[in-house]
């Protein structure tokens, strides 16, 4: 197949495109800047190029000749001149718009599980009204094939190169093991990226898929607190968590949204007033069992032993 990969550069995405291109299929990767896409420079059907994805010209042309297109562009917080309603919601509507153009058979598009349009965070509304846009009907009855829409919507997703796992590691590291924490009892099912790369990969080569939509969670259930305490133990790092209470919290959230690259905000805050866990199992609909946390986590955070000398 050829595929375009919209965020094929991120975390996810990485997985992803490597994934596919090792199962022999020729991947398109637009990003805004090549650096970032570093890691995939290697790979023989892997096309890089810098291209705003926002423009629907330039979406129409990266789409031509594809078989299949995937939607990872996300943000957790809006920045200048990107804001949810423009990187989630409008940039989903475009996609749509340009895969029926360019005569696009699929489109796999990524989510998040809690994503709801009466959801308590801006950022769940948003991923909610994009996977409306998804579903909407084309305006136009112009004789284009509608491109059949596959919906994923992960829990909190972890791995090499993480923001989740590898966050609180440096934190803890930062703050010598003392971590004052919001929504410590917020419950998750944290995924690995290699299972909701999988899930894609799948996914794009069933064709009973069309029109799904996946959630994706790994088999177990943890608070944030526990997530924390396993991340420290695999890291071999000293933890001790203080729970915030809720009005303490919104104040973190309120102060760090002010600062540079917003390492938490308010309505981050909102968005783990809700528990992210499945109510269907989307990994075993598509045949995959997840990996539990701790058969990942030492591959990545465990300290390397010095090498032995020869
Ligand atoms: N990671 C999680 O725990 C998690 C959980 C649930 C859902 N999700 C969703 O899964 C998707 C992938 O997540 P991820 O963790 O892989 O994210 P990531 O590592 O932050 O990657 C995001 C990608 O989106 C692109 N992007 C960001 N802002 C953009 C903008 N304003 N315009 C155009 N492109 C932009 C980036 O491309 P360039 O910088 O190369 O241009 C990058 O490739 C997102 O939709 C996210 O909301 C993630």
């Amino acid at each position: 197949m050829n595929v375009c990969v919209l965020g094929g550069s991120g975390f996810v995405g990485t997985e992803l495109v490597i994934r596919l291109a090792l199962a022999g299929h020729w991947v398109r990767v637009p990003t805004r800047n090549l650096t970032r896409a570093e890691r995939l420079r290697v790979l023989d059907t892997v096309e890089l190029l810098v291209a705003n994805v926002h423009e629907p010209r330039i979406l129409s042309q990266l789409f031509s000749a594809c078989d299949a297109v995937v939607n990872l562009v996300g943000i957790l917080n809006p920045r200048r001149g990107a804001s949810f309603d423009a990187v989630h919601t409008e940039l989903a509507a475009k996609v749509m718009a340009a895969a029926r153009t360019a005569g696009v058979r699929r489109v796999l598009h990524v989510s998040a599980l809690g994503a709801d349009p009466r959801a308590p965070s801006r950022y769940l509304r948003s991923k909610a009204a994009a996977e409306a846009r998804l579903r909407a009907a084309p305006r136009s009855e112009l004789s284009h094939a509608e491109p059949a829409v596959t919906i994923f919507r992960p829990s909190v997703i972890f791995g090499p190169g993480d923001s989740l796992t590898n966050r609180f590691a440096g934190l803890l590291r930062l703050t010598l093991g003392c971590l004052p924490l919001a929504r410590a009892r917020a419950r998750f099912a944290p995924i690995c990226v290699f299972d909701v790369a999988e899930a894609m990969v799948r996914a794009l080569g069933e064709r009973a898929s069309a029109g799904q939509t996946y959630e994706l969670c790994g088999p177990q259930v943890m608070t944030l607190a526990e997530i924390v305490r396993l991340t420290a133990r695999v890291a071999r790092l000293p933890c001790r968590i203080v729970p915030l209470p809720d009005p303490l919290a919104r104040l973190q959230g309120l102060a760090m949204g002010i600062l540079p690259g917003k390492p938490f905000s308010l309505d981050n805050f909102r968005s783990l007033t809700l528990d992210s866990v499945c109510r269907e199992d989307g990994c075993r609909r598509l045949g995959i069992t997840p990996r539990p946390m701790l058969a990942v986590l030492p591959t990545y955070l465990e300290p390397r032993r010095p090498a032995a000398f020869a």
